[in-house]
């Protein structure tokens, strides 16, 4: 079955939290998930080529959301459950914690402004959540044509608990992956790729440092002052 947010059904079982995957794709298959799908190329091919694996991709766009459920119905893909919306409030308020086995992420908006910087999914405030379906040894493949970005993910990634982060050197093995990738290479623009690795003994509930210190001073700035 293909299962999609834009469904009526929807409804019913997002009532049940965290979200019992394994009732909308029944089967034991490893779970990979994209944030952002955009056209949904890669997802839709990597779901067909790999029917043992089940997938869950995430879309604000309705359009392309809209797209994406076409061609996987008339590809006859059963092992692909498609959410039409903000994958950050799906992370943090419906989806169980450490399920997935690999997290996708390519070229993400950069929200190049600093006063939009906590609007990005490798913020030390959001990551928590991107990482945080990740099972213990799950990894994030990762690209983006925007370097500056790029560079600083690489840092925060760095910095979370049981990671191991490794750059990939030039294109990934299968080629382009998204249409964005295909777009950028032909283009010739600089591409900065990754893989990162949770260790098999990672903590269940991890925080990135600079993450948890936003949460303690949300927590503290809502404490009365001590003269008050
Ligand atoms: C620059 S496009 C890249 C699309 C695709 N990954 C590719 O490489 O061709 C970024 C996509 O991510 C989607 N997006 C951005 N933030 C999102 C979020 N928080 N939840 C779901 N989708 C998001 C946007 O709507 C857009 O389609």
């Amino acid at each position: 079955m293909l299962f999609s947010a834009g469904d009526q059904n929807w409804l019913l079982p997002a009532l049940k939290q965290p979200l019992d995957l394994d009732d909308l794709i029944p089967g034991d298959g490893e779970w990979e998930v994209e944030i952002g799908f955009g056209k949904g190329r890669y997802l839709l091919d990597r779901a067909q080529a790999h029917p043992e694996r089940r997938f869950l991709g995430f879309e604000v766009v309705s359009k392309y959301f809209r797209m994406l459920r076409r061609r996987a119905r008339a590809r006859g893909i059963n092992n692909l459950l498609l959410v039409r919306g903000e994958a950050l409030y799906a992370l943090s308020a419906v989806l169980p914690a450490a399920f997935a086995s690999i997290v996708h992420v390519y070229f993400p908006d950069p929200w190049p402004k600093s006063r939009h910087h906590r609007r990005r999914l490798f913020d030390p405030r959001s990551l928590d959540l991107v990482l945080g379906v990740l099972r213990p040894g799950g990894e994030l493949w990762f690209a983006t044509d925007f370097i500056e970005y790029g560079e600083r993910v690489v840092e925060i990634l760095q910095a979370y608990p049981g990671l191991d982060v490794e750059l990939q050197p030039g294109p990934w093995p299968d080629g382009a992956r998204t249409n964005y990738e295909a777009k950028y290479m032909l283009e010739g623009r600089p591409i900065l790729r990754l893989h990162a690795r949770l260790s098999d003994s990672a903590e269940p509930l991890r925080l990135h440092p600079e993450g948890k210190a936003a949460i303690i001073a949300a927590v503290t700035n809502r404490l009365p002052s001590p003269q008050a």
